[in-house]
């Protein structure tokens, strides 16, 4: 079992997106252990988006992700980092296949409504950002047998 973040941008929010990406992630089979709303501040971001700080584009990036609320959450699943990357997409809207979220929604490379973690230090610094160890609600769903095997672990 694999545990990664990921993040309803301000677009996703704004464009009443939420319930429709939250969807997706629970119909594939992930489980949600963890969610809330939040405004993101200029030091979260400049934290969040480390490796981009010195970028050309960082400030409008900043500017965009703290326009607004998001929803901050981690999902679990096998492989969950892989599965929750290939399931948002090419980075731009514009670049994603259909039948990915940001393929099927955006069409933009900066409002791509949705962050998931790229590997597992990504995904254990992000958590550690968003989250307390005491805000993540493990839990074994009951429909687990009908997800997978029991030998797929
Ligand atoms: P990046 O880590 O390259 O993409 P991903 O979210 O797919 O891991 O970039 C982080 C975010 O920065 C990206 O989701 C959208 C934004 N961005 C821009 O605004 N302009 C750009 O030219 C790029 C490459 C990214
Ligand atoms: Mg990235």
């Amino acid at each position: 079992m694999q545990r990664t973040f990921i993040l309803l941008k301000p677009d996703c929010v704004q464009r009443r997106l939420m319930g429709r990406v939250i969807s997706r992630f629970e119909e594939k089979g992930l489980n949600i252990v963890a969610m809330k709303m939040l405004r993101i501040t200029p030091e979260l971001a400049k934290q969040h988006y480390a490796e981009h700080v010195e970028k050309s584009w960082y400030g409008a990036l900043e500017a965009f992700i703290t326009g607004g609320p998001v929803v901050a959450a981690i999902v679990e699943g096998l492989d969950a980092i892989r599965v929750v990357r290939n399931m948002l997409g090419a980075t731009s809207g514009l670049d994603a296949p259909a039948g990915t979220i940001r393929g099927d929604f955006s069409g933009s490379r900066q409002m791509n409504l949705v962050h998931g973690s790229d590997g597992p230090e990504a995904a254990e610094r992000e958590m550690a950002l968003y989250f307390e160890e005491s805000e993540i609600c493990g839990y074994q769903p009951t429909i687990t047998p009908w997800l997978r095997a029991s030998d797929e672990s």
